[in-house]
């Protein structure tokens, strides 16, 4: 028997990245669980920012930003990011993070995050309480230990990434591989093509 739970925005899991905005020497970072891809060509990202926060002030200076992407060994750093506001203080210090250069955009990158995507904001889209902020990604890096054999691609187990469990409030790291995808289904009828 299924209970309505009336409307809500909860889907699961949600990813919970280390999102950076501003400039070499003046940067901040929030931590956002409300962010998805938004389209795959362009490649581009979207995420909810609530309008109070400073983050968004410094993304709107560069009209850039980093999705920076913590393995769960960052879950306290992460957290510390998403519970503190970064204005009048270097958070990502305080919380024991570096920034570096990106290669194409102004907002910085964290080092201690192994996979980085740099973006250069497209469109800003007023929604009740938030900006939706979509960014196509125009560069993206990964450190060689978080690679597969091809070295081309993530290997998420590697990566083994930070996830945010709306609700109850908790993270969480991914489980096993159940299958492989677009494939598995063919179970049901062997002739549909990819
Ligand atoms: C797990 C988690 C997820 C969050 N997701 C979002 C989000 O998607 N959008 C948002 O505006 N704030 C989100 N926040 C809150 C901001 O990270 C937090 O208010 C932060 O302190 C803002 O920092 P700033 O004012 O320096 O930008 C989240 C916080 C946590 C702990």
């Amino acid at each position: 028997m299924k209970r309505k739970l009336g409307p809500t925005e909860r889907i699961y899991p949600m990813p919970c990245p280390l999102v950076v905005g501003g400039t070499a020497e003046e940067y901040g970072a929030l931590a956002v669980a409300w962010v998805g891809v938004a389209t795959a060509t362009p490649p581009s990202l979207a995420m909810a920012l609530r309008r109070t926060r400073h983050t968004l002030e410094l993304i709107r200076r560069t009209s850039t930003f980093t999705v920076n992407i913590p393995a769960t060994a960052l879950a306290t750093q992460v957290d510390f990011c998403g519970i503190t506001s970064g204005k009048g203080r270097d958070k990502i210090a305080e919380a024991g993070l570096t920034t570096a250069p990106s290669s194409l955009v102004e907002a910085p990158i964290i080092v201690e995050c192994a996979y980085n995507l740099e973006c250069r904001v497209t469109h800003e889209i007023e929604l009740g309480e938030y900006v939706l902020v979509i960014g196509e990604v125009i560069e993206s890096h990964a450190e060689e230990s978080v690679l597969d054999e091809s070295g081309t691609k993530i290997d998420v187990g590697a990566l083994d990434p930070l996830i945010y469990i709306a609700g109850s409030r908790e993270y969480r790291s991914l489980g096993p591989v159940v299958g492989p995808a677009f494939s598995m289904g063919k179970a049901l009828r062997p002739d549909v093509e990819d």
